[in-house]
């Protein structure tokens, strides 16, 4: 394969796989057209958190989600420049001002990819200023989540429940852009403060010494001590959930870009590579990493567009010498043409969603292989990552 990414980040292909620039802008060009359909029935409603018979129903601004829906309109709108999708984005902003200010469901970390992919993203491509204060609030929010003893960011629900307090999860990995980005826009420091204490943390407990990952470990919030790691959404405690391991290989990255910490560069390869041990022959993982080619058990394409968005960025960081770096360039453009080949709806007229045979929670019985919108984004995500220079919104 001799597909190359440019530092541009446009795939200047001459292969023999099919996979030059007009196999990602057919498969980019698939997504627009989803969201064309989409555009007007998502509107003052959001796709709902994963699709029931690969149908997304409508719902209010209330899940961790609604972003990703958001955030695939300002894709759209940086990729192609028309203004349909910019104004359908802006349309929403207002929402995510009412949410926040109104503190609806907001008692999560998740205020992270809620407002990076809203308010940030339209901050950072248009300059809006009610933007930039909306997003200010939620990492206001998201900072008094922040247990200074124990260095980490609670998850879940009220700082005071006894379930969840002290309790860190992998994907916060991906929230603690908002952070940073308050302290750039703002000049206070303590909101990069708390990610970096957060990743550090992170890095220590959720971190295996065999590149797996806990999904989620707990920390005595009086004395710091750590406590134990355990799952929520993975098969076993001990298991390595697919999903949580592409939220760290992506996550990791996301805060190197704000600290130039070479060591998270480090990790985010370590959670790659195992990653690419447990692919399955079509290269798209189940949803946990304990099962390999021959279960029964359900693939998570989401886990794996995830995964490619993080290998993508990851190219960026290795040195040309580095062997590495053609590696991950090569297996992400694969993984990205696997997704595409097979796992779109483009196979579904009735389907509204992008990317199927997802898993949202196995364990709790919720969007087993069905679309799920961070599924949709994230696939969008790369693609665009490959097609053009594309700033994170992050
Ligand atoms: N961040 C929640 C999930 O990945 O399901």
């Amino acid at each position: 394969m001799t597909t190359e990414i440019k530092d541009s980040g446009t795939v200047e292909a001459a292969d023999g796989h099919g996979l030059g620039r007009a196999y990602f802008e057919r498969a980019a060009g698939f997504v627009l057209e989803v969201i064309e359909r989409n555009l007007p029935v998502f509107r003052d409603t959001y796709p709902a958190p994963a699709s029931e018979g690969n149908v997304y129903p409508g719902i209010g601004n209330i899940e961790w989600t609604s972003s990703f829906w958001t955030g695939m309109l300002w894709l759209a709108y940086d990729l192609t420049g028309e203004a349909k999708y910019r104004e359908a984005a802006e349309y929403q902003l207002a929402s995510y001002k009412q949410r926040i200010e109104e503190q609806i469901e907001t008692e999560t970390h998740d205020l992270g990819f809620l407002y990076s992919l809203s308010a940030v993203a339209e901050y950072r491509l248009t300059g809006n200023e009610t933007a930039k204060g909306t997003a200010l609030q939620a990492a206001d929010l998201l900072a008094a989540r922040y247990f200074p003893k124990a260095g980490i960011i609670q998850a879940w629900g009220d700082l005071s429940d006894p379930e969840q307090c002290g309790r860190m999860i992998i994907d916060c990995l991906m929230n603690l852009p908002l952070l940073y980005w308050a302290s750039e826009v703002t000049g206070e420091t303590r909101y990069a403060e708390y990610a970096k204490t957060h990743v550090a943390q992170a890095a220590k407990y959720l971190v295996r010494p065999d590149d797996t990952s806990y999904h989620t470990y707990y920390m005595d919030v009086e004395t710091g001590a750590p406590k134990y790691g355990n799952t929520h959404q993975g098969y076993a405690d001990d298991s390595c959930w697919a999903r949580g391991q592409a939220w760290g290989m992506y996550g990791f990255l996301l805060s190197y870009l704000y600290t130039g910490d070479k060591s998270l560069v480090g990790l985010s390869k370590r959670l790659t590579d195992y990653f690419l041990t447990r692919l399955p022959e079509d290269g798209v993982v189940y949803w946990d990493l304990v099962f390999t080619e021959g279960t029964e058990q359900e693939k998570d394409s989401s886990a794996s567009a995830i995964a490619v968005c993080g290998m993508l960025e990851l190219t960026k960081h290795l040195p040309l010498g580095d062997p590495d770096k053609r590696r991950y360039e090569d297996l992400a453009l694969e993984l990205l043409a696997a997704l595409g080949r097979r796992y779109t709806t483009a196979d579904l007229p009735g389907s509204n969603g992008v990317l199927k045979h997802a898993v949202y929670n196995k364990p709790r019985g919720m969007g087993i292989d069905e679309c799920n919108l961070w599924g949709d984004y994230y696939y969008f995500e790369a693609l665009v990552r490959v097609l053009k220079n594309w700033k994170p919104y992050w």
